[in-house]
């Protein structure tokens, strides 16, 4: 499902409040609500307004269990650390139990950190039909997303919950699709022109070759949250 809006401060109030509105309706029958962060740039405005009211009055934080869709192997002082982003935005200003963050280890070897991140998600989801109940994501203007990017030897991975992966854009720890495509509600929050040929290719073409187009959620939903800028060339 596609849901545009005229400009950044609208989209990111309208999928603070669809957010708001997901963890409470799913808390309602479920003790925790599961969440996984995109990192990248775009979501720290949406981190932000989660932080700030009403949202951070509204969401029973100390319910919810934070997990990342992937992690550049950087120090967590490092600014392109996703986790520190996070924090800062977010994290830092909501009463989260440490116990119930996830973070992605960069302090040991990259196929350390997979195997760890492995054993995490078995010990949520090894018996359970459905893994996350909510998995935010970005795009790159080259179709990527979490860290796999075209022409990837991982694409063709159906069956891995986490892989370590050496991209053009340095080390990465990733989720692969199969946890998300086994997720309850998969968002992609996507903004500004840079995207709109590749969103218009991923969304409406047939092309099936860009990393986006293998999130298809089996049993669960799809939503796009873009801008006009973003949505510039959808059939909408
Ligand atoms: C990352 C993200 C990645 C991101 C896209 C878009 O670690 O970089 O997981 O998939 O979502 O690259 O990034 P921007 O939001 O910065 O455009």
């Amino acid at each position: 499902m596609l849901h545009i809006y005229k400009n950044i401060e609208e989209l990111n109030t309208g999928l603070a409040n669809w957010i708001t509105e997901l963890i409470s309706k799913t808390l309602e029958v479920k003790e925790h609500f599961t969440l996984v962060l995109s990192g990248g740039s775009t979501p720290k405005k949406l981190y932000e307004t989660l932080a700030s009211e009403p949202y951070r009055e509204k969401i029973k934080w100390e319910r919810l269990i934070i997990f990342w869709g992937d992690e550049r192997m950087v120090p967590f002082d490092d600014e392109q650390n996703n986790a520190r982003m996070a924090y800062k935005a977010l994290l830092e200003k909501v009463s989260i139990p440490e116990k119930q963050i996830h973070k992605m280890w960069t302090d040991v070897p990259p196929e350390k950190s997979a195997e760890h991140y492995n054993k995490i998600l078995q010990q949520y989801f090894e018996s359970k039909s459905t893994f996350f109940d909510l998995v935010l994501l970005g795009m790159g203007d080259d179709g990527h997303t979490l860290s796999l990017f075209p022409d990837s030897e991982i694409l063709t991975d159906d069956t891995s919950w986490v892989r370590a992966i050496n991209t053009k854009k340095g080390e990465r720890i990733t989720l692969m699709p199969f946890p998300v495509n086994n997720s309850g509600v998969v968002v992609f929050l996507i903004t500004g022109t840079a995207k709109a040929k590749v969103l218009k290719e991923v969304i409406e073409g047939h092309n099936n070759s860009y990393p986006a187009q293998l999130i298809k959620p089996v049993n669960g939903e799809l939503h796009w949250f873009t801008d006009a800028e973003a949505a510039t060339y959808l059939s909408h």
